[in-house]
C-alpha cells in the first residue's frame, strides 16, 4: 500500500507544517548582556591552551563551550568548565599545565549574570578569586591590570544561584569566606582541596546559607571545628563532608543539633580523638557514615545497630578496642563495612551478620587477628565482591566458600593450610589477589591465576610457579619457598598470550632454577 498518499498522511503533513514554527526563531539566541559578561570573565583569566576558543563574538554564546541557555528565555543558566585531567599512574601530581589560571572575577559572574544558577569551576588552576572589578575596562585588549583599578565597585549579590563548585583547584587560597553570605540560596558548595587555613570563621559563615543541603570541604587545611559553638544554623543540610582536615578534637556540639535529616556524614582522616557520642543516634535517616583514619576510641557503640538506612559504615584505622557488638547484625541496609586496622579483641560470629543481606564490602583485617567462631554450616546472607581478612587458623572458616563474587581478596598475617578447594576459589577471581605476609601451608604446583593484580609475596608458599592467564599484569611471588624452573612460565607467557599483559614480575627469593633463553 502507498501511504504517502492516504488523506491521512497528507492531512497529518499539514498540521505538522501549521504546528511547527519557522525553525529559526526556535534557535536559542545569546542575551547580549550574558554575552559580554562571559567575555568580561574570560579576559580576566588565563587559559594558556585556548579551552575557551569558541567563546567568539562570531558565535552565539548559547553555544559556546560550557554554557548552557534556558530554554524560553534564553539568560544563561549554567556555566560549567572543569578541566579535564587523567590522573598520571605513576605520578602524584596530575599535570594542569592547560587548564583555567589566574583569577576567578566572581562578581562578575554572579552579579552580571543574572539568571545564573549553576557555577562548575572544579579541578582547574585557578590562583585567585577576585570581587572587584571595573565595569568599563577596555576588555578587548586584555589588560589584567585595569580589572584591580577601584573604579564602580558592584558588591556581590546572587539570589539565584543554587550551586557552586570551585573544588580541586590546589593552588587556591582563600583568607576570607565572608562573600559566601551574599549567595544566601546556595544549595550545593563544593570548596575541597582549596586552602582555607586563614579563615578561622568557616563555621560561622557557612551557617549563615540557610538553603545549604550539600556541603563539601574536604582538605581545606581547616584546623578549628569551632568547638565551643552550640548551634550551627544550617537547617537544611543533609550531606557533610569535612574529610581529611586537622581538627585534633572530638566531634562539636553544634553536630548533634543539626537537622536530623541528615543523610550523610564524612570526617576521614581529620583527627578526630575521643568516643562516638551517642547523639549520633539524632541522625535516624543516616546512610553514609565515614570516620575512617581518625584516633577514635573507645568501644564501637552497640547503638551503631540503630541505623535503619545505613549503607556505608567506615570505622576503620581507628583505636576503637573491645568486640564488635552483634548489634552491626541489624544493619539490613548495609553495603559497606569497614572495622579493620583498631584495637579489637573478642569473638566474631555469624550473629555479627545475621541481616546483612546487602554486605557487598567487608574489611575485618586485625593485627592480632580476631578469634572467629562461626557455625560451620552457616551461609551467609550476603556475596561479597570485596574482603580484607586476617584469622588465625589452621582452617578458613567454611563460609568463605559460599563467596562466589569476590573480585578483590586481602588476607595478611594470617596462618592457614590452603587445600584445593581454596585454589579452586582463587583461581576464579579476576580483580585484585594480595595474599601478603601469611604463612600459608600451601603447594602453588599447577595452580592457574586470572587476577590482575596478584600478591603472594612472604607467605611461605611451595611447590613450583603457579601458571598465570593474560589476564595477569602484575605479579609478586618474592620470598616464599617455591621451586623448580622459571622458563616454563615465562614460555607459557609468550606462547599463551599473542599479547600477554604482564608488566611485573618478582619471584626473587625463592629456590628457583633455569631462565630467559630465547
Ligand atoms: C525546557 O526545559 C525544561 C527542563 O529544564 C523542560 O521541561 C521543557 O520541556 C523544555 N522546554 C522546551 C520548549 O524545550
Ligand atoms: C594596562 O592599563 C594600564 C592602566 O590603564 C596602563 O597603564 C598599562 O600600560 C596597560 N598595560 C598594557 C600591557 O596594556
Ligand atoms: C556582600 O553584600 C554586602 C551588602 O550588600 C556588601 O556590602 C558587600 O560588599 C558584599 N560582599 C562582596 C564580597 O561583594
Ligand atoms: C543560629 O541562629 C540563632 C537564632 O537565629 C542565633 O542566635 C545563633 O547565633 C546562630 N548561630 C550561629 C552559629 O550562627
Ligand atoms: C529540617 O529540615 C526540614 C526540611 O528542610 C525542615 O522542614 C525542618 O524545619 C528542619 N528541622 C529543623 C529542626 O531545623
Ligand atoms: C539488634 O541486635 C541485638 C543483638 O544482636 C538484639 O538483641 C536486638 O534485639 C536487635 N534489635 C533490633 C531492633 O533488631
Ligand atoms: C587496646 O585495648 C586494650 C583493651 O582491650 C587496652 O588495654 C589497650 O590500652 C589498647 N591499646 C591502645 C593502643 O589503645
Ligand atoms: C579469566 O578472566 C576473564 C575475565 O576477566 C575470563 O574471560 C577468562 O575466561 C578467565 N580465564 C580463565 C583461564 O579462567
Ligand atoms: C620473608 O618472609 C619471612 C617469613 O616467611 C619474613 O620473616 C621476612 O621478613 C620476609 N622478608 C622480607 C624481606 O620481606
Ligand atoms: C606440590 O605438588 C606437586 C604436584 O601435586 C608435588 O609433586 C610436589 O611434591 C608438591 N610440593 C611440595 C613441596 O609439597
Amino acid at each position: 500500500m502507498n501511504t504517502s498518499s492516504s488523506p491521512h498522511a497528507i492531512l497529518f503533513a499539514c498540521l505538522l507544517w501549521t504546528i511547527i514554527p519557522n525553525t529559526s526563531t526556535l534557535t536559542i539566541r545569546c542575551n547580549p548582556f550574558d554575552k559580554q559578561a562571559l567575555l568580561n570573565f574570560k579576559h580576566r583569566l588565563i587559559d594558556p591552551s585556548n579551552i575557551l576558543s569558541s567563546w567568539s563574538t562570531q558565535h552565539d554564546c548559547c553555544q559556546w563551550k560550557g554554557v548552557t541557555c534556558h530554554n524560553i528565555t534564553s539568560r544563561v543558566t549554567q556555566l560549567t568548565l572543569p578541566c579535564s585531567t587523567t590522573l598520571p599512574s605513576y605520578r602524584d601530581t596530575e599535570d594542569k599545565s592547560h587548564c583555567l589560571t589566574g583569577s576567578i572575577y566572581l562578581s562578575l559572574l554572579l552579579v552580571e549574570l543574572q539568571f545564573l544558577t549553576y557555577l562548575d569551576l572544579s579541578n582547574n588552576d585557578f590562583l585567585a578569586i577576585q570581587f572587584h572589578y571595573s565595569l568599563h575596562s577596555q576588555d578587548s585588549h586584555n589588560n589584567l591590570s585595569v580589572a584591580t583599578t577601584p573604579l564602580p565597585r558592584p558588591s556581590l549579590n546572587s539570589a539565584t544561584l543554587r550551586h557552586l563548585d570551585l573544588s580541586y583547584n590546589e593552588n587556591l587560597a582563600i583568607n576570607s569566606l565572608q562573600w559566601l553570605s551574599n549567595i544566601s540560596s546556595v544549595e550545593y558548595l563544593d570548596l575541597s582541596h582549596i586552602d582555607l587555613y586563614k579563615e578561622t570563621n568557616w563555621l560561622q559563615l557557612v551557617t549563615t546559607l540557610h538553603s545549604l543541603s550539600k556541603l563539601h570541604m574536604r582538605r581545606c587545611q581547616l584546623q578549628d571545628m569551632s568547638s565551643s559553638i552550640q548551634y550551627a544554623n544550617f537547617t537544611a543540610l543533609e550531606r557533610l563532608d569535612l574529610s581529611e582536615n586537622e581538627f585534633n578534637s572530638e566531634l562539636p556540639k553544634w553536630l548533634f543539633n543539626l537537622n536530623f535529616s541528615i543523610t550523610g556524614l564524612d570526617f576521614s582522616s581529620s583527627s578526630l580523638k575521643g568516643p562516638l557520642p551517642e547523639a549520633l543516634l539524632n541522625f535516624r535517616q543516616l546512610e553514609f557514615l565515614d570516620f575512617e583514619d581518625n584516633n577514635l576510641d573507645g568501644p564501637i557503640p552497640y547503638w551503631l545497630g540503630e541505623f535503619q538506612v545505613l549503607q556505608i559504615l567506615n570505622l576503620g584505622i581507628n583505636m576503637f578496642s573491645g568486640s564488635i557488638p552483634t548489634n552491626l547484625g541489624n544493619l539490613s541496609s548495609l553495603t559497606f563495612l569497614d572495622v579493620s586496622s583498631n584495637n579489637l579483641s573478642g569473638i566474631v560470629s555469624q550473629k555479627n551478620f545475621v541481616k546483612l543481606s546487602k554486605l557487598k564490602t567487608l574489611w575485618i583485617f586485625s593485627s592480632p587477628p580476631l578469634i572467629f567462631d562461626f557455625d560451620s554450616h552457616w551461609i551467609p546472607p550476603f556475596q561479597l565482591e570485596e574482603l580484607d581478612i586476617s584469622f588465625a587458623g589452621p582452617n578458613i572458616p567454611v563460609w568463605f566458600y559460599t563467596q562466589r563474587s569476590i573480585e578483590r581478596l586481602y588476607i595478611e598475617e594470617s596462618s592457614f593450610e590452603a587445600k584445593r578447594k581454596f585454589w579452586n576459589l582463587v583461581s576464579r577471581m579476576t580483580g585484585v589477589l594480595s595474599l601478603r605476609s601469611n604463612s600459608i601451608d600451601g603447594n602453588l604446583t599447577n595452580v592457574l591465576l586470572n587476577a590482575t593484580f596478584i600478591d603472594f609475596s612472604s607467605s611461605a608458599l611451595k611447590g613450583n610457579l603457579p601458571r598465570l592467564s593474560p589476564n595477569v599484569v602484575i605479579v609478586d611471588l618474592a620470598n616464599n619457598s617455591l621451586s623448580g624452573n622459571v622458563s616454563p612460565l615465562l614460555c607459557d607467557q609468550k606462547i599463551l598470550n599473542e599479547k600477554t599483559n604482564l608488566v611485573y614480575l618478582d619471584v626473587s627469593v625463592n629456590h628457583l632454577c633455569g631462565g630467559v633463553t630465547n
